[in-house]
C-alpha cells in the first residue's frame, strides 16, 4: 500500500466572511498571530509526512505562492541587518524536501470541482485534504492521527467532532456505527443538514484522507443549487463500494472561516506565544476581572435609574 505522500490545499473560494479584509488578500493568509492560517495548515501537513503539496488557487491567490517561494529580497534585507535568526525563520517556512505545486481553478465552482482540479497532479494515489481555514490543533498533529488511522485500516478517512445541532448547516454531517472510541464506519454523510435533518452530531471538520477512488465519484456529483459541486454528495457515493471511516480526532478546532472562531484561535494562541504569553495573559486577567466588575455593577444597578437621567426627570 503506497504511504500518503500528496495533500491538496483547496484556497480559490470566494471568502465572503472576511469582507473587506479578503478583497485583495485570500482568507487563507489571515494571521494567527505572526503565521497565516495556510502555514499552520502546511506544517501540520509536513508533521504528517506529507512532502508534496498541492494548491489549488484562483483569482488573487499569488500571494501564498510567493509566501511559500523563496525571497532572496526579503532575506538579503535582513541579512544586511543583522538578523539572521529572522532570516532562519522566512527560510524554514517550506522545508527543502517538500514540493509546492499549484494549479488553478478558473471559477470557484466548489470544493468537490476544486479537488478535481487536482487530479493529474495526484494520480492513482492516496491523498490528503486540508482546509485551512479550520485550524486544528492537536499532539499528535491532527493530520498525522488520520495517517495513522488510513495506514491502519487502509480506508478512507475523514475528520469529525461533536457540535451543537444548531451547527449542523455549516457541516458535512456523517451517519454511521462506531467501531471504537474514536472510529466510525460511515453509512451515510449529507451536506449541510439543517438541525432536524441531522442524523447525528458528528460533523466533519477540513481533514480528509482519501482513495484516489473519490475522482470517479466527483465526476459524477451533479452541481447544487449553487451551480457548485461539493465534495460530500462524492463521499457519499464512494461509500456506496468501499468502507468510509471517520475518526474523531484528539484536539481543538478552530473554524477560522467565522470570526468569533478566528478572534478564539487568535486569544489561545496567544496566551502559548513565547513572546506574548506573559503580557498578554497579564491583560487578559485584567480585562476578565473589569467586566466581571461591570457586570456585576450592571446587575446590582438594574432597576435604578442611571445617576444623570434621576437629574434630568427633576
Ligand atoms: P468554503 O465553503 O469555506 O467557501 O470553502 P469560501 O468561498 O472559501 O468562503 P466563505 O465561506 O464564503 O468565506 C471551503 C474550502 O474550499 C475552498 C475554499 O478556499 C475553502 O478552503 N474552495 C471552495 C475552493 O478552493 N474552490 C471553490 O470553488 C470553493
Amino acid at each position: 500500500m503506497l504511504g500518503v505522500r500528496k495533500a491538496v490545499f483547496p484556497v480559490a473560494g470566494i471568502d465572503t466572511h472576511f469582507l473587506p479584509a479578503t478583497k485583495a488578500s485570500p482568507k487563507e493568509m489571515l494571521p494567527v498571530i505572526d503565521k497565516p492560517l495556510i502555514q499552520y495548515a502546511v506544517e501540520e501537513a509536513i508533521a504528517a509526512g506529507i512532502t508534496e503539496l498541492i494548491f489549488v488557487t484562483g483569482r488573487g491567490k499569488r500571494v501564498i505562492e510567493d509566501h511559500f517561494d523563496k525571497s532572496y529580497e526579503v532575506e538579503h534585507r535582513l541579512k544586511a541587518r543583522g538578523k539572521q535568526n529572522l532570516v532562519e525563520l522566512v527560510q524554514d517556512i517550506k522545508p527543502a524536501n517538500v514540493e509546492c505545486v499549484y494549479v488553478r481553478q478558473a471559477e470557484p465552482l466548489g470544493l468537490g470541482h476544486a479537488i478535481l482540479c487536482a487530479e493529474k497532479l495526484i494520480g492513482d494515489e492516496p491523498f490528503a485534504i486540508v482546509l485551512a481555514d479550520d485550524l486544528l490543533d492537536g499532539a499528535p498533529p491532527v493530520l498525522a492521527q488520520m495517517v495513522h488511522i488510513f495506514s491502519h485500516y487502509d480506508s478512507s478517512v475523514l475528520a469529525v467532532e461533536e457540535f451543537d445541532s444548531w451547527e449542523s448547516t455549516t457541516h458535512g454531517v456523517i451517519d454511521g456505527r462506531h467501531w471504537d472510541e474514536r472510529v466510525i464506519s460511515v453509512s451515510r454523510i449529507i451536506e449541510k443538514p439543517s438541525p432536524e435533518l441531522a442524523p447525528s452530531s458528528f460533523g466533519v471538520a477540513g481533514r480528509y484522507v482519501l482513495m484516489p477512488s473519490i475522482f470517479e465519484h466527483l465526476r459524477s456529483v451533479k452541481p447544487d443549487l449553487n451551480g457548485e459541486i461539493q465534495l460530500t454528495p462524492a463521499i457519499h457515493s464512494m461509500r456506496e463500494g468501499e468502507q468510509v471511516l471517520a475518526y474523531e480526532f484528539v484536539g481543538k478546532r478552530y473554524d477560522c472561516g467565522t470570526k468569533l472562531g478566528y478572534v478564539q484561535a487568535t486569544v489561545d494562541f496567544a496566551l502559548r506565544h513565547a513572546e506574548l504569553q506573559e503580557t498578554f495573559d497579564a491583560w487578559l486577567r485584567e480585562r476578565v476581572g473589569a467586566l466581571q466588575l461591570g457586570a456585576w455593577a450592571t446587575g446590582s444597578m438594574l432597576n435604578q435609574p442611571a445617576p444623570g437621567v434621576q437629574e434630568l426627570a427633576h
